[in-house]
């Protein structure tokens, strides 16, 4: 009589058998398969025909089609054109699927993926370091008199709510497009893949819908803005010191704007703009031809842009018009950001006093006397100032 223990060591011994019989075809089948997927690669690309079929040509059918049975036209000539792009036909609604190869696409990886982002990167970087320069060299500017104490209202609610909507969609703009260029190459490399792939996923769609909020930011900053940045005679003055940005003491007459203020509304506003209308064709691909229709009207007063910059001529297929607005929104992109380096940092720690004015809408009478007396002789004429700042005593 087996004992109880030799009784269950032989039914596991059954059990493993019975798994191991189950287990084991599907493994043998896999690994068939495996073996069979992998020669037939191997043979594909060993296999040579004979001898005999070789023409002086090289190619197994001398140039001609094989058999002479499908057309007149030769293998060779067929991928040749396949290669230079040319449109073949298809019953399918996607056109685009009629163009196999298109070269220019192989130019536009390349270029993206080298120098662009590479001199883009370095713009960045540079625009960084020059503003870290300029810190150590002047350090903060301050209220030369002395803060006063003395508050006077400078941006309404309507105005600071278009200032923020944009400023904080940029910003969320920024890191999410920056993501798209460099964070296979910068963030994978930190934060591994897994990681990298939902943070990627969510940057992305959160591109797509703060992209509206950025678009009604801009229009609420125009709209009340745009009177105070139309250009003044004062705006050569305040140019020719450079704003007293390099020297102390220095503090040409100002409206509510200076000049370069003005210059970096101007450059939001038209910066901002085009990356609408390029974000805007990224975001509704191949339904646009922006680029063709700029170019064509543009060579209608003379100025050919595609002959200038080595281009072809429009019309271009939808394929390349993504590729133009790629490079294009990329480059308008990292130019904003270094502009809004410069800005970020003059309203911040570059400058004493400037924060308060999109911050709680005011800012003191004195800052406001040094950098904007033209505007404040303003307020006070129209009787806007606050009792406390009534007493026209002058800052220098
Ligand atoms: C205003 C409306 C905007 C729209 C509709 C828009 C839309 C888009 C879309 C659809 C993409 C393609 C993303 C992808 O490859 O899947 C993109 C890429 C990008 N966007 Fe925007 N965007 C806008 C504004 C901005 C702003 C303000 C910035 C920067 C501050 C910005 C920076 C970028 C960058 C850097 C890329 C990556 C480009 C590349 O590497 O090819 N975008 N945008």
């Amino acid at each position: 009589m087996p004992s109880l223990r030799m009784l269950r060591a032989r039914l596991t011994r059954l059990g493993s058998m019975r798994l191991l019989t189950a287990i084991a075809p599907i493994i043998a089948a896999a690994l068939f398969m495996t073996l069979a997927a992998t020669s037939a690669g191997t043979a594909q690309s060993s296999v040579r025909p004979p001898e005999s079929a070789i023409s002086a040509t090289g190619s197994p059918t001398g140039g001609a089609v094989p058999g002479d049975a499908l057309g007149t036209t030769s293998d060779a000539e067929i991928w040749r054109a396949v290669r230079q792009g040319v449109s073949g036909n298809v019953s399918i609604p996607d056109k685009k699927a009629a163009v196999l190869v298109q070269s220019e696409g192989e130019s536009w990886r390349l270029l993206r993926n080298g120098p662009l982002f590479d001199y883009l990167g370095l713009a960045m970087i540079g625009t960084l370091i020059l503003l870290a320069l300029f810190f150590a060299i002047r350090g903060r500017i301050r209220v030369e008199h002395g803060l006063s104490g003395v508050k006077i209202k400078r941006f309404s609610t309507i105005e600071r709510t278009g200032h923020w909507l944009m400023a904080l969609s940029f910003i969320i703009l920024a890191i999410s497009g920056l993501n798209v260029s460099f964070g296979r190459s910068v963030i994978i490399p930190l934060i591994g893949k897994e990681a990298f792939g939902p943070i990627s996923e969510f940057l992305k769609l959160s591109h797509n819908y703060v992209a509206f909020a950025f678009m009604l930011g801009l229009a609420i900053a125009f709209v009340t803005w745009i009177a105070h940045n139309l250009p003044s005679r004062h705006d050569l003055v305040w140019l020719a010191h450079a704003g007293g940005l390099f020297s102390e003491g220095v503090h040409p007459p100002a409206k509510k704007f200076n000049a370069g203020q003005k210059i970096i509304f101007w450059l939001v506003m038209l910066g901002g703009l085009s990356l609408a209308v390029s974000g805007w064709a990224l975001l509704f691909p191949f339904e646009h031809s922006f680029f063709g229709d700029t170019f064509t009207g543009l060579a209608s007063i003379g100025l050919d842009i595609p002959a200038l910059l080595g281009l072809p001529q429009p019309p271009y297929s939808p394929i390349l018009e993504q590729q133009f607005n790629t490079v294009w929104h990329v480059v308008m992109a990292v130019f904003m950001i270094c502009v809004i380096f410069g800005h970020i940092y003059i309203g911040s720690i570059g400058m004493e006093g400037a924060f308060g004015a999109v911050g709680s809408g005011k800012v003191d009478l004195n800052w406001a006397r040094e950098h904007h007396s033209l505007w404040v002789d303003e307020l006070r004429e129209k009787d806007a100032m606050p009792p406390a700042a009534a007493n026209p005593e002058p800052a220098e």
